[in-house]
């Protein structure tokens, strides 16, 4: 195989695109996690690009698309960093290399536009993409839950800035069980408050 790894452009369609995530994501379906990837339109992408970089990776000996990843440069009150999303590869080439490629040019462009960290999420029991965060050294760093699918997850972080391994490992740590503590009192894994939430927002007078 021989990949070339490029921004989208005419090239590739959105439909192409729609079709590599329904395919790529349907392993997650069958594993009954629902991604928002697996019921995107190729409107629903194309709004999605707006302010990220869509990386495509394609095989040059037999032209097919490979893979596609995003990439969204964030300026907040926390800086300068980079949203990892939107990772798919094509299901008979998984486990070749091709999204460890995709993401070293994702943080080639996280690190250009001066980013001191990127940040990624997956679902808790997407085992595979759970180890391929690991493997590409994110470390896990909080737990989230959002009403648009219906698991708890995995935000991960990886510091693109020298620092001590030792004490990013110590600071994700603290600072993932803090979070899941707090993410599980208030919500479910489908992102519906608790019946604790539910409880506090009652007394609150919010609900
Ligand atoms: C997860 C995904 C993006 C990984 O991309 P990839 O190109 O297949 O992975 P790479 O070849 O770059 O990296 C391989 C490493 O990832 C992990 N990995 C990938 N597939 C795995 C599997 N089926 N089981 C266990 N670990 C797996 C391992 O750490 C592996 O390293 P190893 O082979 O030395 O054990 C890809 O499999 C995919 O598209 N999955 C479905 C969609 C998805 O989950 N996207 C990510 C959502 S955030």
């Amino acid at each position: 195989m021989n990949i070339e790894i490029h921004q989208k452009d005419d090239r590739t369609s959105w439909e192409e695109l729609t079709k590599l995530f329904h395919e790529a994501f349907q392993e997650r379906l069958d594993q009954g996690l629902h991604f928002t990837c697996s019921y995107f339109t190729p409107e629903d992408l194309e709004r999605r690009s707006a302010n990220n970089v869509v990386l495509v990776a394609t095989d040059q000996d037999t032209g097919a698309l490979a893979g596609t990843a995003f990439v969204e440069i964030v300026n907040d009150e926390k800086g300068t960093w980079g949203y990892l999303s939107n990772m798919a590869i094509s299901p008979k080439i998984k486990r070749c290399g091709i999204g460890s490629k995709l993401e070293q040019r994702r943080i080639e462009i996280a690190k250009a536009n001066g980013c001191k960290y990127v940040i990624s999420d997956t679902a808790k029991g997407a085992d595979s993409s759970v180890a391929w965060h690991k493997k590409n050294g994110f470390k896990l760093y909080a737990l989230d839950s959002f009403s648009s699918t219906n698991y708890y997850s995995y935000v991960f972080r990886k510091l693109l800035v020298p620092h001590s391994s030792l004490w990013d490992s110590l600071y994700c740590r603290v600072h993932y069980l803090l979070s899941a503590l707090r993410c599980r009192m208030r919500f479910r894994a489908d992102g519906k408050t608790t019946k604790l939430m539910n409880c506090y927002l009652k007394i609150r007078g919010v609900k």
